[in-house]
């Protein structure tokens, strides 16, 4: 029982501490994977995160809106950190972000 009990702690540490370093590799992730196709000239149209209010980027990606299959270009770690980021800059942040993806 006791065993377990610092088993689920330590989960825990390891899933609260790379919680932060995502946060600072939302940004970068979001230009590197996202802005591979949502650029100017890609092969979708450009996307910042202002364009969606934070829970309408959680529902996209949690529902699967999303038309291509991005688990091939990037691996959910990195997915999320990227909502992450999202939902910092959404469209009702305190600091909203556009137009981040340069051409
Ligand atoms: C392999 C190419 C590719 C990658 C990588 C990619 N997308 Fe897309 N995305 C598309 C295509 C194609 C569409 C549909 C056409 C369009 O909207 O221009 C699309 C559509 C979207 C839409 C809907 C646009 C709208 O107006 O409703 C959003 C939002 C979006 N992508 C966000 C993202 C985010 C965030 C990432 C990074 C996590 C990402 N995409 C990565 C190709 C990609």
């Amino acid at each position: 029982m006791r065993k377990r009990l610092v088993l689920a702690m330590a989960f825990w540490w390891a899933m609260a501490l790379p919680a932060a370093a995502l946060a600072a590799d939302g940004a970068t992730l979001f230009l590197q994977k996202c802005g591979g196709c949502h650029k100017k000239g890609g092969q979708a149209a450009p996307v910042n995160p202002a364009d969606k209010a934070s829970v309408v980027w959680d529902k996209y990606f949690a529902r699967g809106r999303h038309p291509v299959d991005l688990a091939k270009t990037m691996s959910n770690q990195e997915l999320q950190s990227v909502i992450q980021y999202l939902k910092q800059h959404a469209a009702d942040s305190d600091q909203p972000a556009a137009a981040v993806i340069p051409n």
